[in-house]
């Protein structure tokens, strides 16, 4: 029987499976524990479920001498510092798949809601600003037969593909076409890439000036694949029509950070996988990978 310590409680019944083969203790905050916290709790476990929101790097691997198995509860793991745990003989584990679906339903959410402004209209249907049926009232974009670029042809970047043939789209994806040809084609540009080095304000401010002014740009990846400071400005100058985002860059943004107010910006908080049956999946996995870790057998889902 081995300790293991989970950062939040996770839908679905499969912690019910580790329970019954180790000691498990669930932290029972609504917000994640403080680092000091984490680190404490670390001390002396062996296994750690954790989420995007802690922080798994050097100074707390160094702070839990007895970790031998980490499952992630996120496909990414741009949180877990994965060279550092490799070094220690630590297994790392990962929930791809199960939130394939529930994801790229949200790219395409966050794409109609934007190119049909749907936040500006109910808001109006709400606020007695809706006086008649105008002939020139919320027009918004059209997406039959538009062009879709898509950043990152992976599981959901090719799930986004699919919906996107329903709409008779014209898909464009990287690398089979490159970034700036894509950008500078596309009436959507969908993000699909896991945050690394190479990724990291892939979107800058001159990947922003190559798109059209009409085009509408969505982010279910990462908020950092984007510099937010230039989509803010780009927004603000009307270099691209409107964003919209499920990520942001730090998550959540602070009060007071200027993409609260920017125009043509519809922001939501990082729900791509929130639907009931891909968060319980994910506990599945998660809790898979756990089981195998710490029994010394590799990890049915292994981050990559
Ligand atoms: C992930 O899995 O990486 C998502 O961002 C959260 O589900």
């Amino acid at each position: 029987m081995a300790t293991v310590f989970v950062t939040r409680a996770v839908p679905g019944d499969a912690l019910e499976l580790l329970r019954a083969a180790h000691e498990v203790t669930v932290w029972d905050g609504a917000l994640p524990p403080e680092a000091a916290v984490l680190r404490g709790a670390l001390a002396d476990t062996e296994g750690l479920l954790c989420l995007l929101t802690e922080r798994i790097d050097r100074a707390l691997l160094d702070a839990a001498p007895r970790l031998r198995a980490i499952a992630n509860y996120a496909v990414g793991t741009d949180n877990i510092d994965l060279e550092q745990a490799r070094a220690r003989g630590i297994a790392v584990g990962v929930t791809p798949d199960v939130l394939t679906e529930a994801t790229a339903d949200l790219a395409f959410a966050l794409l109609l809601a934007a190119a049909r402004r749907l936040p500006e209209a109910a808001a109006a249907a709400r606020d007695g600003s809706w006086r008649t049926w105008e002939p020139a009232g919320w027009l918004g974009a059209e997406v039959d037969g538009a062009t879709l670029g898509i950043v990152g042809f992976g599981r959901i970047g090719r799930a986004v593909a699919r919906r996107a043939a329903g709409f008779r789209m014209r898909v464009l994806a990287t690398p089979a076409t490159p970034l700036n040809e894509l950008l500078a084609a596309s009436d959507f540009v969908s993000l699909h890439l896991p945050l690394t080095p190479q990724t990291r304000h892939l979107i800058d401010a001159a990947a922003l000036a190559r798109m059209r002014p009409t085009a509408i740009l969505v982010n279910t990846a990462r908020g950092a694949v984007i510099d937010q400071r230039a989509l803010i400005d780009a927004l603000r100058e009307g270099t691209i029509a409107a964003a919209a985002i499920d990520v942001t860059d730090p998550e959540p943004p602070p009060s007071g950070d200027p993409v609260h107010d920017a125009p043509n910006l519809l922001l939501v908080p990082h729900i791509g996988s929130a639907t009931r049956s891909a968060r319980a999946r994910m506990t599945e996995l998660a809790v898979e990978n756990l089981l195998a870790g710490l029994a010394g057998r590799p990890m049915p889902h292994p981050a990559p």
